[in-house]
């Protein structure tokens, strides 16, 4: 097992090397090197996360390792090629798509993200878990990101690694990911480690915000403050820096996350028709059901005004029913 485990992490570590002078110097790699400058991608960040190619043919990485004397069932085992199921051998698990090297926090590559070029589905094609890989334990750019974390004690978390890259650089240095998968209680607790606060930044579109408002309660869990910032409807961080440049994103998004409450408040809205001023007082209701949560009167206080201004209600009833609803509550 542990010897299993030491080679692929060799695999891995030069699968990635290779994928990577495939982008970077073959002619295989020329649509792909296209495609990510198309995107934006310079080389010094394509260097930096160690992006790759993976071409369009079968088993040529199974070929490359068999050369260097891996054996391909561990590589099987690892999740970089597949057993054929007729015929015998070993075929390529990515084909024809971009590689991101995932790392665990010492640096080491553990597993790889593809992703198609053209509308190929999936959109992104990851590794299995394996011995070196646990989705639920791991984090994109976690090992980059870390001193930052420490040092700013502010976590910033996206959805996917392209954000995570174009946040970077940006100047964004303390951006995550979490693998294609939800946010864990194992993701929050390794972040709380780092840092006091996290800024939840997912995509602007109701994907994005339903997963943003689900990984509040996780992380309060953990005990982090949270922020969440705002993207525009629709669009993602990538999409923002790539149409609004990186000072905006950075100055504007992430400075300007809203504590989660106020997330909340405005999340709770869709719920209600609030053209219609019938709908207000069920609106209040559980508006000052979420403020009630809040632990200082001070921060209370905070939202009943600004509920009572913009609702044109006194803050005195807000405040009444906040506290039936705290005695409720407590
Ligand atoms: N994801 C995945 N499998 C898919 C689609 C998405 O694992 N079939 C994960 C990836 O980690 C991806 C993240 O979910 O980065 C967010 O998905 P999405 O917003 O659709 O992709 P983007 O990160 O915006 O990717 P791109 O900009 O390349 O379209
Ligand atoms: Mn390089
Ligand atoms: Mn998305
Ligand atoms: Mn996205
Ligand atoms: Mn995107």
């Amino acid at each position: 097992q542990q010897a299993e485990q030491s080679v692929l992490y060799q695999a891995y570590e030069l699968s990635a090397k290779w994928y990577h002078h495939i982008l970077k110097n073959m002619a295989q790699g020329r649509d792909a090197m296209n495609y990510l400058r198309s995107r934006g991608f310079t080389d010094k960040w394509i260097d930096f996360f160690q992006i790759g190619f993976a071409p369009p043919m079968w088993d040529r990485l199974a070929a490359f390792l068999e050369k260097r004397q891996f054996s391909l069932p561990l590589m099987d085992k690892g999740g970089l090629v597949t057993a054929r199921t007729e015929g015998g051998g070993y075929y390529d698990k990515f084909r024809d798509r971009i590689i991101f090297p995932i790392t665990d926090f010492k640096g080491r590559v553990i597993a790889f993200a593809g992703r198609a070029m053209g509308d190929a589905q999936p959109k992104y094609l990851n590794s299995p878990e394996t011995m070196l890989f646990n989705k639920s334990r791991s984090l994109y750019n976690f090992h980059h990101a870390r001193p930052n974390i420490r040092k700013q004690q502010s976590v910033v978390l996206f959805e996917g690694y392209v954000d995570v890259i174009k946040a970077w650089g940006a100047g964004v240095n303390n951006g995550v990911a979490t693998m294609g998968t939800a946010l864990t209680e194992e993701h929050a607790n390794l972040i709380r480690k780092n840092a006091e606060q996290a800024i939840v930044c997912y995509d602007g579109d109701s994907a994005g915000q339903a997963a943003a408002f689900k990984s509040i309660p996780i992380l309060q869990k953990a005990n982090m403050h949270v922020k969440i910032a705002m993207m525009p409807p629709g669009i993602d961080p990538d999409e923002f820096i790539a149409a609004y440049g990186g000072d905006r994103f950075q100055h504007e998004i992430i400075d300007g996350a809203v504590p989660a409450v106020k997330f909340k408040l405005l999340y709770a809205r869709k719920n209600f028709n609030l053209a219609d001023s019938a709908n207000w007082p069920q609106y209040i209701n559980t508006a000052v059901k979420l403020i009630a949560e809040l632990e200082t009167p001070v921060e209370r206080e905070h939202y009943i005004s600004e509920l009572a201004a913009e609702f044109r209600y006194s803050p005195e009833s807000i405040r009444q029913q906040l506290n039936e609803e705290r005695q409720i509550f407590l």
